[in-house]
């Protein structure tokens, strides 16, 4: 199973990612569509990832944790949402710059706060329950 570090190295490259997104979205979405499929094809193939090995092997040793699981997998599912409302102020871009720039905002937001709480309630139980 893929270890902690190669997925805080993901976490990293993914808020770089995140970022050329925001910038865009402040250029009224210039570059905004190559930086989007990116960082959502990224973010895809990290969170499946996450599910098969890390998640998976956490859920099946602790009933404590499942709970947490539950909450950042939600959040694994959000992103698809984001995704959507990200390309919809896309179309709308000339009419409503400004909601382009909130959506992607949002994005930014709730990858940084979903990577945070991994990083802070998930990965050391990882290397505590799973380190041989
Ligand atoms: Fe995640
Ligand atoms: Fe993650």
């Amino acid at each position: 199973m893929e270890g902690v570090e190669e997925l805080l190295d993901d976490h990293k490259e993914l808020l770089r990612k995140v970022a050329d997104i925001q910038r865009c979205a402040s250029q009224r979405g210039k570059g905004l569509e190559d930086a989007a499929g990116v960082f959502f094809e990224d973010y895809y193939s990290h969170s499946v990832r996450e599910e098969r090995g890390l998640y998976r092997a956490l859920w099946d040793r602790s009933r404590e944790l499942r709970p947490l699981l539950e909450s950042l997998l939600d959040e694994h599912k959000r992103v698809v949402e984001l995704s959507f409302q990200l390309k919809k102020a896309f179309e709308h871009v000339q009419d409503d710059p400004v909601r382009l720039e909130m959506v992607a905002r949002n994005l930014a937001n709730h990858t940084a706060s979903h990577f945070a709480r991994e990083e802070r309630n998930l990965f050391p139980e990882a290397q505590r329950l799973l380190s041989p």
